[in-house]
């Protein structure tokens, strides 16, 4: 399921396109979010303008992406809440998941103040339901829970290699038509954040496999069907 995604090799495509268009900077895709860079906020920095296909692009990403990390920072939070008191063996793991997961939805908390993104409006909705997803799946017991991660983290890790994909094509056809032959700074540093989160979210995917994800009673059922709810969330964030 981990190589159906065809990580790796999306992963030397983006950096190969990437490195080739931030001025021989190398990308570096490593995995882990262990100290948080500082993020940029509105007014820290003189931000270039973008063209109206780049603004509705970053608009939408941004949205979409704001309202997933939310999510899962709240999956996290469910199951951190029952695993606390139920197995506390498993406590630092899900913490660690967790402390990752929040990471990326401040991160993308900021970047819709600065580009003044509005969030979904179905932002209340995934508050309650990825809430009672994280508990619901905890209660169910530690397979059940790990096969919750699997199925977001397939999903998600999806979807953030089909954003890179379009963020690379934007990239090189903003270097194209520039007077320095650079995509703006801004897309270039959010495929690599991009890139930094798909890889945290892969790296929660196989996390789950090797604690018995595929153990997880009934596990196709359970699986799909949150996968589904994944991708109809991602549709409705993109949109609404
Ligand atoms: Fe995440
Ligand atoms: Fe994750």
């Amino acid at each position: 399921m981990i190589r159906s995604l065809s990580t790796k090799s999306c992963s030397r495509r983006v950096a190969a396109a990437l490195s080739s268009s931030c001025s021989g900077k190398r990308f570096n895709s490593a995995s882990t979010t262990p100290t948080p860079a500082p993020i940029p906020a509105a007014g820290d920095r003189k931000l270039p303008p973008l063209s109206p296909r780049t603004r509705d692009f970053l608009a939408r990403l941004i949205r979409v992406d704001q309202a997933g990390e939310l999510g899962a920072d709240l999956i996290y939070s469910g199951q951190h809440a029952v695993f606390k008191r139920t197995r506390p063996d498993l406590e630092p793991l899900i913490a660690h998941m967790w402390d990752q997961e929040v990471y990326h939805h401040k991160t993308f908390d900021a970047l819709q103040t600065t580009h003044r993104v509005r969030p979904s409006v179905f932002s209340p909705l995934w508050t309650v339901a990825a809430y009672g997803l994280g508990v619901g799946t905890a209660v169910m017991g530690k397979e059940a829970a790990m096969a919750c991660t699997l199925a977001v983290e397939t999903v998600i890790g999806g979807h953030y290699n089909d954003q890179l994909r379009e963020l690379v094509a934007l990239i090189e056809s903003e270097a194209a038509v520039a007077e320095d032959g650079r995509a703006s700074e801004e897309l270039r540093e959010l495929a690599k954040m991009v890139s930094r989160f798909r890889d945290d979210e892969l790296e929660h995917l196989e996390t789950a496999v090797e604690h018995d994800a595929e153990k997880a009673r009934p596990y196709i059922l359970l699986t799909e069907t949150i996968k589904a709810g994944c991708r109809a969330a991602v549709w409705t964030a993109e949109r609404f």
